[in-house]
């Protein structure tokens, strides 16, 4: 089929590329003039298992001109909804690319399906892209069709969830919109769920806060285990026996981070605040995560005075395999100890450099540096650092790396 994708985003990239090698003619639209550059070069901006190697297999056009959609049969809507700093969404973009397809599909003559895949708000592909798209003088349902399609894929292995998605949903405005966008799934095996468009903006949203709860809930039964010499890690493999529960997302440690966990959960409580609802659950799955972050500060001053000591911190990611530090608990945990004026090491065989963003004037080390400051806190379970020698050392482990426990003193958060 022929489509467009607008927002070279984590989610458009990986859905164009994809799509693409399977066998679709997609054009990529984005307006950030120096990324399609890149893109066009074939040069990858984001970390990801597989995404240089399929960008070279690949034909795909990348343009910032929106007209290029006007022949696309599905045009896919991918643009970033981060957060406001008062919790609220910025749906500025969302708005700017529905113009712009407002203004393509003025001078359509054809039938074509939009198809929202950022995570919005309920109501946002309703209440307000359909009316912006409607602009332009065409009828949602009869001159085009409109969808709401929200993506699951994690961070490093964006490519392998989505070609092998858990489950598809499709949140249609009517019969013939879910029909075509579908096409483009005909060769996959997943289990289909057709909806309305709230219905599928809202699954993305308590699907993302379901997995926040999870590892907060556990982070709490490890706290608690803690307390009482029970190591959390055995309750987890007992509790996730039970299929109902299941054995994924049970591990304890410091929190969630990343790009869409902690921000789905707060469009979520920001969403029932606006419609009355006071979701005192979801606050204490967020403040039970920022917590997590100082408990392990707090662990570290019951063996070393931070104040003037050389603190090192392994892993400044949100999770291994990834670049990504966004909303990384590696934030709170450095925040915290220069708080307590400690003097912060950091090694992190990926995140550095963007890390550094937030953090110019950290000193950035390698492992072996990190090894010899006077206590060392693990913040990511990158698999090298099982395999780094702790023998000496003070450790407090925040991801339950096993070698560290050859440690002098070591510690976890929860064990
Ligand atoms: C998540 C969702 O899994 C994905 O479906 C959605 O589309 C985007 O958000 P991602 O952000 O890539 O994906 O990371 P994920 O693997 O889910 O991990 C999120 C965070 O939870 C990480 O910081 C990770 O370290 C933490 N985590 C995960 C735990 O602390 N314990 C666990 O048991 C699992």
């Amino acid at each position: 089929m022929r489509i467009s994708v607008i927002g070279a985003g984590y989610v458009g990239l990986i859905t164009g590329v994809c799509l693409a090698k399977l066998g679709n003619e997609v054009t990529l639209i984005e307006i950030d003039a120096q990324k399609v550059k890149a893109l066009n070069d074939r040069v990858p901006p984001i970390h990801e298992e597989g995404l240089a190697e399929l960008m070279g297999q690949v034909d795909m056009d990348v343009s910032s001109d929106h007209q290029k959609s006007r022949h696309s049969e599905v045009i896919f809507i991918c643009a970033g909804t981060p957060s406001n700093e008062d919790g609220t969404v910025f749906l500025g973009h969302i708005t700017a690319i529905s113009d712009q397809i407002s203004k393509v599909l003025r001078s359509r003559g054809d039938y074509c399906v939009v198809v929202v895949k950022s995570t919005v708000p309920p109501d946002t592909t309703e209440g307000i892209v359909v009316p912006i798209l409607e602009k332009s003088g065409k009828k949602c349902g009869k001159d085009f069709g409109v969808c709401m399609s929200p993506e699951f894929l994690r961070e490093g292995k964006a490519i392998y969830d989505f070609m092998n998605p858990a489950r598809l949903i499709v949140g249609e405005c009517d019969k013939r919109s879910g029909d075509t966008f579908l096409r483009l799934y005909e060769s996959f095996d997943a289990p289909i769920l057709r909806t309305t468009l709230r219905t599928a903006e809202m699954i993305k949203l308590a699907s993302n806060a379901f997995l926040a709860t999870k590892i907060s809930f556990m982070n709490e039964i490890g706290n608690i285990c803690k307390r009482l010499h029970i190591d959390v890690y055995d309750v987890a493999e007992g509790m996730g026996l039970d299929d109902r529960i299941g054995k994924k997302f049970l591990n304890a440690g410091i929190g969630f981070g990343g790009s869409c966990l902690p921000k789905d959960i707060r469009m979520l409580k920001t969403t029932a605040r606006e419609v009355g609802y006071q979701p005192r659950f979801l606050d204490e799955v967020t403040n039970l995560n920022d917590q997590q972050a100082i408990r392990l500060v707090r662990l570290a001053k019951k063996h070393i005075n931070l104040e003037g000591a050389t603190i090192g911190l392994l892993g400044l990611a949100f999770k291994p395999g990834t670049d990504d530090v966004r909303d990384s608990r590696a934030i709170a945990v450095v925040k915290a100890l220069l708080g307590e004026q400690a003097l912060v090491k950091a090694y992190d065989p990926l995140a550095v450099e963007n890390f550094r963003k937030m953090f110019p004037n950290l000193d950035y080390v390698s492992k072996e540096e990190v090894l010899n400051c006077e206590a060392i806190l693990i913040l990511t379970e990158w698999e090298e650092f099982n395999e780094l020698d702790y023998r000496g050392k003070i450790v407090i482990d925040g991801r339950r790396v096993a070698r560290a426990r050859d440690a002098r003193i070591y510690e976890g958060i929860c064990w």
